[in-house]
Parts: C-alpha cells; structure tokens; sequence
C-alpha cells in the first residue's frame, strides 16, 4: 500500500452529534495519515482542568452541555492551526459546531485571518449519522484513558481488566458531560446549531455521510475512502456516500 504520510492530506472536518465517533475516528485517521488530531472538546477540557482563564469561563457551560460562544473557540482553533504540524493537513473533531464557526473556517482556510498564513484546500467535511438510542448507549458507557486520551466503551470496546487503560495501565475517567440529563442537554444542542452545518457543507461538494454505527474499522476504512477520492476533487462537484 503507497505510503499514507507522504502527501498533503488537507483539512478534515469530523461532524456528528456527542457519541457518534469523532474522536474515535479521528485518532484513527490522524496516525493513518500522520496528521494532528484537533478535538476543542479535549483543547476546552484541558483548560479547565489547568484553571485557566478560558478553562473558567468555558466550565460551567460545558458542565450544562451548551455550547461555548464562537469567539472564544475560533481564537483558539485559530492558535492551534498556525502550527507547524498543521501544514500538510489536520482533523478537525467537534469543529465547527455552529455556521458562526464555519464562516470564521472558511476565512481562516482561505488564509484572510492571519498574516503570512498561506490558503489551505477546502475541507473533506464527514457527517457520521447514528440513531439517537444508540448515542445514549454508547455514552452511558464511554471511559477514557486520562493519560493517553484512548477511548473505550464497556459495552462495545471494553479493556481487557476492567477500569484500565489496555496500553498504560492508568485508571479510566468517566467524562463529566456524560451524564444522562447533561447529554440530554448537548443532543439538543447539536440539533438546534450543529445540525445545520451539513447543509452548508453540502453546497462545496465536498460532504459525504457515512453511517456510524457500524464496526469501528468498517467506519474507518469508509472515512479513508472518502478522503482519497474527495482530497483531490474540483468544489462543488461531488458528494454522497463513501
Ligand atoms: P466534545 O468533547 O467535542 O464532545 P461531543 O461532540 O459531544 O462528542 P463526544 O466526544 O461526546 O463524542 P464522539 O463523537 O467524539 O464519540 P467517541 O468517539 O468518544 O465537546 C464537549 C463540550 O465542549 C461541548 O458540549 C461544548 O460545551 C464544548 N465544545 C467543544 N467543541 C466546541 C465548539 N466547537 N464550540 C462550542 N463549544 C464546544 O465515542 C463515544 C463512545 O462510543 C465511546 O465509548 C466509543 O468507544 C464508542 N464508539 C465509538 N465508535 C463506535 C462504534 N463504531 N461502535 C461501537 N462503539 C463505538
């Protein structure tokens, strides 16, 4: 197989609603193609656990399940992608989550933000569609490595000893957010703000949705696939399915 860090992948943009697999999916695709994985979930979690001044004002909107306002996360989207790591391409996993966020995405990627920062290629936008019993499912049974930032399910991707991370033996956290009344909160919130996002993407031609609900590595492959033939595709000319 033709080695898959050797080209310019481009943004890629992860969409689906909490528990459809972003980070998941997005882990996976960032070693295959060795690019940054860039999740503002995890960028907003870590700056409340270090107490700073975005952590705090992002904590207790986070802990009710709303979204943080636009201008704060576009700054910090906007720090990240200046970095050297992201010039051959990058996931974005929980980015853009609201058509406020896309316009300030398509500025940025068309290098009109910041000075002496070069266009980017338009974005391969993937829409991962899973039922909303399923969503409650999976989070109600998500754990994650707090050291490796790994993901698990104990009722789909269990560890091999219970409550501990198969690759650094840590101890798993349960997300704070992953309440059933908190999760309630974040699945209205994607369908009144984020939802929408696909019909702006389908308009570049450039959004494909692939179902999430099936095995992690069928998902995964179908990503890939739609990465390889959308990378190179003129805007406004395909999408659909992988
Ligand atoms: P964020 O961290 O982005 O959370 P989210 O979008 O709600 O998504 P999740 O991380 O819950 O789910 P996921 O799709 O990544 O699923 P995962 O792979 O873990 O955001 C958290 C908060 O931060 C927001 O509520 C908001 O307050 C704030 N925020 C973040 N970004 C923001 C932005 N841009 N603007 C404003 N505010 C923002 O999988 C879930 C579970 O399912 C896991 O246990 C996994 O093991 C399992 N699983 C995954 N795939 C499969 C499969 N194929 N089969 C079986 N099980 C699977």
């Amino acid at each position: 197989m033709a080695d898959a860090t050797a080209h310019n992948v481009g943004p890629i943009i992860l969409l689906g609603p909490p528990g459809a697999g972003k980070g998941t999916q997005a882990k996976l695709i960032a070693q295959r193609y060795g690019i940054p994985q860039i999740s503002t979930g995890d960028i907003l979690r870590d700056n409340v656990a270090r107490d700073t001044e975005l952590g705090r004002k992002a904590k207790a909107m986070m802990a009710r399940g709303e979204l943080v306002p636009d201008d704060l996360v576009n700054q910090m989207v906007g720090e990240r992608l200046v970095k050297k790591d992201c010039a051959r391409g990058f996931i974005l996993d929980g980015f853009p989550r609201t058509v406020v966020q896309a316009q300030w995405l398509d500025r940025f990627l068309a290098g009109k933000l910041f000075d002496n920062q070069r266009p980017c290629d338009p974005p391969v936008v993937v829409q991962f569609d899973v039922d909303y019993n399923i969503l409650l499912h999976r989070l109600s049974g998500r754990r994650s490595c707090p050291t490796c930032g790994r993901i698990y399910n104990i009722h789909t991707q269990p560890t091999r000893v219970p409550d501990v991370c198969d690759v650094d033996g840590s101890k798993l956290v349960i997300r704070n957010d992953d309440r059933r009344e908190v999760v309630e909160e974040r699945l209205r919130a994607y369908d009144l703000q984020t939802r929408p996002l696909a019909a702006y993407y389908r308009r570049s031609g450039r959004l494909v949705h692939i179902k999430g609900d099936q095995d992690v590595e069928d998902v995964t492959h179908q990503v890939a696939k739609a990465i390889e033939r959308l990378r190179n595709a003129p805007v406004g000319t395909q999408s659909g399915g992988a």
